[in-house]
């Protein structure tokens, strides 16, 4: 299977328009040390399939179309490489791209759970706006059931549900459903993609699944809990946030995974350390074989 990380920056992006903070005054003055980062989104195929599954739409999709010849137009009038669409959650940084992709002649294959739909639909009903334009067909994730997305047989999905809230903007109580990870696997060769870019806390069984994974793309938000406060930039924590962060935990997690398992951060906050190539944070998670994801980056599993 192959994996394009279409945007590995948080919401907000690297550099976030009104962020004066270290890291994003660095991308700004062009230093050699960082580079810029969209938000949040990847797309995924089977070997043979030639159509990508979108998982999350990022505000930033134009740009990653752009950035992305796979995805573009090549064999019609209308065209697009993307296929279907997945969202893991209804968070802004996730699914304000769909208002981009209006202009699709047919109605999106647009597979999330009931707690995002009703989000989706209700408190931020961007949904019923696309009715108006190409149209939705929802279909439904179920936590812990396998899918597959059509035109894409190769590959079968689960939803693995996530503590986690809704956005912010949400009038709902927290329910399951609202943050979902995925696991992704490639039927023929069994390997396995776990896809978590919002994890509030690892459980033991949220670690055997990772553990099943021989990639696993997790949540590389915050290096610290107070970061935001440190900065002065809000006064938000990532556990407020539903991040866990490198220095509180994952760190640990990513190290018991098995051996052979590829560990790579994704959804990466500007204000995190780890994007300054050359920080002591970022040699730290080297050291522990850690990647740090960025746009365009490709796994092949
Ligand atoms: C989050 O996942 O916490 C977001 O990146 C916050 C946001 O989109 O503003
Ligand atoms: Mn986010
Ligand atoms: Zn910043």
């Amino acid at each position: 299977m192959h994996i394009r990380i279409l945007g590995a920056a948080a919401g907000g992006g690297f550099p976030q328009w009104n962020c004066n903070c270290r890291n994003c005054q660095a991308v700004r003055s062009r230093q050699p040390n960082v580079r810029a980062r969209t938000q949040s989104s990847i797309a995924i195929r089977g070997d043979d399939a030639a159509g990508w599954t979108l998982v999350n739409a990022s505000p930033d999709i134009l740009t990653q179309l752009q950035a992305n010849p796979q995805l573009q137009p090549a064999r019609a009038a209308r065209d697009t490489g993307i296929r279907n669409i997945v969202l893991t959650d209804a968070q802004i940084d996730h699914t304000t791209g769909l208002l981009m992709l209006r202009e699709s002649p047919q109605p999106w294959p647009l597979w999330c759970t009931d707690s995002v739909f009703a989000d989706l639909t209700e408190a931020n009903p961007i949904l019923q706006v696309l009715q108006r334009y190409c149209g939705v067909a929802r279909q439904r994730i179920d936590i812990g059931e396998w899918f597959s997305v059509e035109g894409s047989d190769e590959l079968r999905w689960q939803a693995i549900g996530l503590p986690g809230r809704p956005p912010p903007y949400s009038k709902r109580e927290p329910q399951s459903g609202d943050v979902i990870g995925l696991l992704v696997e490639d039927r023929r060769t069994g390997k396995r993609l776990c896809y978590a870019p919002g994890v509030a806390r690892v459980d033991a069984w949220l670690f055997e699944l990772m553990s099943s994974a021989h990639c696993v793309l997790v949540d590389g938000t915050f290096w610290t809990d107070d970061e935001l406060i440190q900065l002065g930039v809000s006064r938000k924590r990532a556990a407020d946030m539903g991040h866990l962060t490198q220095s509180g935990g994952m760190i640990d997690w990513l190290d018991r995974l098995p051996t052979g398992t590829r560990r790579v951060l994704i959804h990466i906050n500007n204000t995190n350390p780890i994007l300054v190539e050359d920080s002591a944070e970022r040699a730290k998670l080297t050291e522990h074989r850690i990647e740090v994801s960025y746009d365009g980056m490709e796994i092949v599993l």
